[in-house]
């Protein structure tokens, strides 16, 4: 029995599994595709079984960036066909999914025309001032942004004036769960680009803003990049911004699998990294599944295996010794759980903080798992974090399962 199967059995005492699958780093070019429609075919399959015959059915698809290799729209046309697949193997409608762009969603070519960086704190919040336009996003970006729009017309649209949202609250099962998208490609360029990003305070703030009005039992952020590829200019306060007001923060772009609970001194943060779900078959592929029962969110990793039949299973690797290599993590709701006085990172006792906001905004609720067809109306969405887990000089390592592009 899956914990999905026993939390809707005993669903009328405790909140009901909500699922989610994250997958990232696509990796969708153009020219022979065979290599990688052999794994997206086993995925696809795999997760129709996933939810057939084990019970693990994905009420959302989180994919955190590098949807194509070179930022063309002919890329998303072959993308589209993979989510399309995707989602019907879920039994999803497209209001499910949520994408946000990572460092090979970018155009280099246009790249190059624009500024590299920022150099101040206030360079920077001109920059993302609201009205300031931004080519990084509206060029740069400018494939993956048409397709999104159109993929999700209707759905949901993406700002183009900020880094940030749309925020989103679903309600699903009676969880309500607040979610918010983070650009961070917009000063992606090239091999050289850690601590040379921004999200930008100022679009990250009226973010969070928004989010912590939706009153959301869970609080989830997604992003390709770790916090330690922002520069140093706004690395802390968006990393604290994070910390103070999600629960969950997904990410990729490391294309190395990994979980943990991070947070300061408030331990409070959940995050997860899917690894890459296609960078060939001579590397590792993988993604997650995660359920969140109201108080911890348990991870299911699954990755591909290329013999001697293409399919997607568990990773054992990841948890060896937990039960059906599943790991839980405490995702605290409470402000007690939080409450305790502990050290900071300077030695000085503090009483960790409450969440922010949780204004009294009422939910609209939502069809649990529409199907595909079925209008589900989208209410809002949010942010997200990762904890700096590459260093400077082991970019270019390439070590199996460590490769990032
Ligand atoms: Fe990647």
């Amino acid at each position: 029995m899956t914990s999905s199967d026993w939390g809707r059995n005993v669903g009328c005492l405790l909140p009901m599994p909500l699922t989610w699958l994250h997958i990232s780093d696509l990796h969708v070019r153009s020219g022979d595709s065979y290599d990688r429609d052999v794994v997206f075919r086993a995925l696809v399959k795999s997760v129709r079984r996933f939810r057939e015959r084990d019970g693990r059915a994905p009420d959302l698809v989180f994919a955190t960036g590098d949807i194509a290799y070179s930022g063309r729209p002919d890329e998303y046309v072959i993308a589209t066909e993979f989510f399309d697949q995707l989602l019907e193997a879920a039994e999803l409608d497209r209001c499910r999914l949520y994408v946000v762009p990572g460092n090979h969603d970018v155009d280099r070519d246009v790249g190059r025309q624009l500024i590299r960086e920022l150099g101040s704190r206030t360079a920077a919040d001109e920059y993302f001032h609201p009205d300031a336009p931004k080519l990084h996003l509206t060029h740069k970006l400018g494939a993956f942004l048409r397709w999104h729009q159109r993929y999700f017309d209707g759905i949901r649209t993406v700002p183009e004036n900020s880094t940030c949202g749309p925020v989103e609250l679903v309600q699903i099962r009676g969880q309500r769960l607040g979610i918010l998208p983070i650009n961070t490609a917009l000063f992606c360029l090239d091999d050289n680009d850690h601590e040379r990003l921004f999200v930008g305070r100022r679009c990250l703030d009226a973010s969070l803003q928004e989010l912590n009005g939706l009153r959301a039992d869970i609080k989830i952020a997604f992003m390709h990049h770790p916090i330690s590829d922002l520069s140093t200019l706004e690395r802390q306060q968006i990393r604290a911004g994070l910390v103070d007001n999600l629960d969950v923060i997904l990410t990729g772009h490391l294309h190395e699998e990994g979980y943990a609970v991070v947070g300061m001194w408030t331990a409070r943060n959940l995050y997860c990294a899917a690894g890459a779900t296609y960078q060939t078959r001579d590397w590792p592929n993988t993604a997650s599944y995660a359920t969140f029962d109201g108080g911890q969110v348990t991870i299911f990793p699954i990755r591909y295996e290329d013999q001697p039949r293409e399919v997607w299973t568990v990773n054992p690797s990841q948890f060896p010794d937990a039960a059906r290599h599943e790991m839980s993590f405490p995702v605290p709701s409470e402000l007690s759980f939080r409450s305790l006085r502990v050290p900071g990172w300077d030695g000085v006792y503090r009483v960790p903080r409450p969440k922010l906001g949780d204004a009294a905004v009422p939910a609209v609720a939502i069809d649990p798992r529409p199907k595909r067809g079925r209008s589900v109306k989208v209410i809002r969405a949010e942010a997200e974090d990762w904890p700096a887990r590459k260093q400077k000089g082991t970019r270019k390592t390439k070590t199996r399962g460590r490769r990032r592009s």
